[in-house]
């Protein structure tokens, strides 16, 4: 990430932290040990991406099981077999794929619809949550699914084929990068879609039960449906549709907003 320390040496300090995890953009830097970061900005986006990769480290079964409850899987799953823009030979992307139930509820709607995928290249930022994911893959023996560590905020990690998606998926992850690197994010994620490509957005809520559920329990932002638009308009996307779960998993749509948006 050298090429991003275009930086005024007087304002940048050195990290000894090894673990934690790598942002760029104008003001996020490499934040490897022995790399230059800015000061103003960055150690707190630093804390919190940290903080994101340490809760989800310890509390890998706790989320397995909070997903389990809600019938998360099935209801993704749900959502992707009546979901009409899916078409045979995808390349697609998922953003934050944690122990895989988004990517697998994805794999099997479009297997069992004969669509079928041309590759899915996964993407995470906790280990011990991509671990989770590869075992299911490896015991169900999926192909053609690749998964790698990497953080959003630094998407150059990623191997160079890792681009030109029709539809890059994000369920449950962006809520997790520091508020004002939203745009940033969002804005990296539409680089890599295809001109006609799709991005698909699971994004919490804000309203009084995710204030509980999810920002108090698992540390999350939220966001208005306003914010949503203004941020995926200030990150390139024009259309912008909001969606929903189908009603037999109703209470999903209590959690999250379902957004689809085309790069301009
Ligand atoms: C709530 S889980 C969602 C996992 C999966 N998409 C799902 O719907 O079950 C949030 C995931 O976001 C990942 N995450 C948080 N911050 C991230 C970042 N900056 N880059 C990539 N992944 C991140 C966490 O490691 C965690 O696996």
């Amino acid at each position: 990430m050298l090429a991003s320390l275009e930086l005024d040496s007087a304002r940048i300090v050195s990290l000894d932290d090894p673990s934690a995890a790598t942002i760029s953009d104008d003001r996020y830097c490499e934040m490897s040990k022995g790399s230059f970061v800015p000061v103003q900005g960055a150690s707190k986006a630093r804390d919190e991406v940290v903080a994101a990769k340490e809760l989800y480290t310890s509390k890998v079964d706790a989320y397995v099981s909070f997903n389990r409850a809600f019938l998360s899987a099935k209801a993704y799953g749900a959502y992707f077999a009546s979901d009409r823009d899916l078409r045979p030979g995808l390349r697609i992307m998922n953003a934050g794929c944690g122990t895989g139930d988004d990517t697998l509820a994805l794999v099997r709607a479009l297997t069992s619809r004969g669509l079928g995928y041309q590759r899915i290249d996964a993407f995470d930022l906790t280990p011990a949550m991509l671990a989770r994911f590869q075992e299911s893959l490896n015991a169900l023996r999926i192909a053609n699914v690749h998964v790698r560590e990497a953080n959003v905020l630094n998407l150059e990690s990623l191997p160079d084929e890792w681009t030109n998606y029709d539809l890059i998926v994000s369920a449950a992850m962006l809520e997790y990068v520091p508020r004002d690197a939203f745009v940033t994010a969002l804005r990296s994620l539409r680089s890599r879609l295809e001109p006609g490509g799709r991005f698909l957005l699971f994004i919490t809520r804000r309203n009084l039960i995710t204030a509980v559920l999810i920002e108090k329990l698992w540390k999350a932002n939220r966001y208005s449906a306003e914010e949503l638009r203004s941020a995926l308009a200030a990150a390139g996307f024009s259309r912008i549709r909001f969606r929903k779960f189908p009603l037999t998993y109703f209470w999903q749509n209590t959690w999250a907003h379902v957004v689809e948006a085309f790069p301009s």
